[in-house]
């Protein structure tokens, strides 16, 4: 496995290996991978020769230092787990390398995309995550990129960014990988300690509640309001919002219908840890 910490040396080798005819894989991360990474790298391998996986904590999306400072650093793992998974190249650069020493970020108005839900709750976090990756696809020039759906209005953004940006990049989702007691997989759950590791499962279970009620063509609306109560009397648990929205636009769906790209999506605090989820409403 090749690893780069400069964009000139990566760009020198993807250019070598793409004038072989070869196709270019990316996934970008933060580190502290998990088995969810893992599926996205094995994924980006077995449609393409090259996987390239970025590992770079970026500081421009996190809108508060703490939780910066507090992302895991664990890249020896990493680099194990990426290499086993199928990563061909790794790309660690340095946050000069990205920013040259200039943080400032140009907002992203993607109307109700960039404004709504994660963008409403976390100020300025699209404005950095779009900087870096819009950073990174330049630096990578792939053929397709891979996003877990686990963040799904990151997914939705970037599908928008490319269709801008970069439109000879196919943006590839990928499903959400989940623990098997059904928590969603994330590097903050190393931080979940004691009840509010089982607490945290609680945001599950409302999912599949919205998706059991939608199926049942019973009233969606009825129980998010349901839920909301429910959340309001929970010690230790904070609800940020639960809603039934398109994947695609981000537009609420009048409290809910079980068309294709109706998801349940989901943000709480649980012992003081941020965690989101969601879950696809279509019925099988
Ligand atoms: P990070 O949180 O490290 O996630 C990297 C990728 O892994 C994202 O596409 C994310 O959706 C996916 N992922 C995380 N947990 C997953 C799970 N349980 N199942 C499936 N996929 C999962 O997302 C970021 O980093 C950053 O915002 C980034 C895009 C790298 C820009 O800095």
């Amino acid at each position: 496995m090749n690893r780069f910490q400069t964009i000139e040396q990566l760009q020198g080798y993807i250019s070598a290996v793409k004038s072989t005819g070869k196709k270019v894989a990316f996934v970008p991360t933060m580190g502290a991978l998990h088995p969810g990474h893992a599926s996205l790298i094995a994924r980006a391998r077995e449609v393409c020769d090259e996987a390239v996986v970025s590992i770079f904590v970026n500081p421009t999306q996190f809108n508060n230092r703490e939780d910066f400072e507090a992302y895991p650093l664990t890249l020896k793992a990493d680099l194990e787990m990426a290499e086993k998974a199928g990563a061909t190249t790794i790309f660690t650069p340095t946050v000069d390398e990205l920013y040259g020493g200039n943080l400032a970020v140009v907002p992203v108005d993607y109307g109700r995309l960039t404004s709504s839900y994660e963008g409403e709750r976390r100020k300025g976090h699209f404005d950095g995550v779009v900087a870096v990756v819009r950073k990174l696809f330049a630096a990578v020039d792939a053929d397709r990129a891979f996003f877990g759906e686990k963040d799904l209005q990151q997914l939705a953004v970037i599908r928008r960014l490319a269709r801008d940006e970069f439109t000879h990049l196919e943006i590839i989702g990928c499903p959400l990988i989940r623990e098997q007691d059904g928590l969603a997989m994330s590097s903050r759950n190393a931080r979940l300690i004691g009840k509010a590791r089982q607490d945290a499962l609680v945001l599950h279970s409302w999912l599949k509640h919205v998706k059991d009620t939608a199926c049942a063509q019973g009233d969606i609306c009825a129980s998010l309001r349901a839920i909301e109560s429910e959340a309001s009397k929970m010690e230790g648990v904070e609800l940020e919002y639960i809603d039934v929205v398109d994947a695609s636009t981000f537009e609420p769906l009048i409290c809910g219908s079980a068309e294709k790209k109706a998801f349940a999506i989901v943000a709480a605090q649980v012992g003081g840890v941020r965690l989101i989820d969601n879950f696809a409403l279509a019925c099988s």
